[in-house]
């Protein structure tokens, strides 16, 4: 039988997670990936905190999920080895960073250099780096008196919140908004702008 070009069906780029809290980014990318709005699978999430919402989901999910932090692995290294050595076994091939508030070990940066990404809840490079998590983004930003902030996504160097940002969308700062409320606008944006960005890179209309 022969097959018609279109009938063949690009692979789907496999998916690992590092993620530290609640993980409701990640799960907008799993649940995208189960829609087919994405052309991707999610095959292992790695968390550096035993008790991270996000690696309930990932199980409930039938996803493999870990727990791999200083707390399992004492020394720095072996940590990088073994977080490097999961991901390499689930044959990972992009590294999605979803609320994970941990430095990327050198091994790890090595071996996925161009293929980390990360979602920052701010127009970067305003109001990223370092103690630039949480909350703590949005009341900066209510505090510059800025009129928008926004969602940026972006590649991985071994930096906080730097490498070449691939997308970026505003959202309005309102008058009345206090750092929860203004976190809440930003993050139904995060959820639509992680999953749109990735398909973009995949389909080849945003090149790395
Ligand atoms: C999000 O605001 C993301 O932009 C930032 O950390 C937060 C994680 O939230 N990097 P969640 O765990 O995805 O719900």
């Amino acid at each position: 039988m022969k097959i018609r070009p279109e009938e063949i069906k690009p692979k789907k780029i496999r998916f690992g997670f590092l993620v530290s809290g609640r993980g409701s980014n990640m799960l907008a990318i799993i649940d995208n990936c189960k829609a087919g709005k994405l052309n991707a699978e999610p095959v292992v999430v790695i968390s550096n905190n035993a008790d991270a919402g996000a690696l309930e989901y990932a199980r409930e999910a039938g996803i493999p999920a870990f727990h791999l932090s200083i707390n399992t692995h004492a020394d720095s290294s072996r940590l990088d080895d073994e977080i490097t050595n999961t991901l390499k076994s689930h044959e990972v091939d992009w590294l999605i960073l979803a609320g994970y508030m941990k430095k990327i070990g050198p091994r790890l940066l090595g071996e996925f250099r161009s293929k980390i990404f990360n979602i920052h809840p701010s127009l970067l490079p305003r109001h990223g780096g370092q103690g630039m998590y949480g909350l703590h983004v949005h009341e900066a930003v209510l505090a510059s008196g800025e009129s928008e902030t926004g969602v940026t996504i972006h590649m991985v160097d071994g930096e906080y919140d730097q490498g070449k940002i691939l997308a970026q969308e505003k959202v309005s700062v309102e008058v009345d908004d206090d750092p929860a409320t203004l976190a809440a606008r930003v993050l139904k944006l995060e959820h639509e702008l992680y999953s749109e960005t990735l398909q973009r890179v995949i389909d080849g209309k945003i090149s790395l």
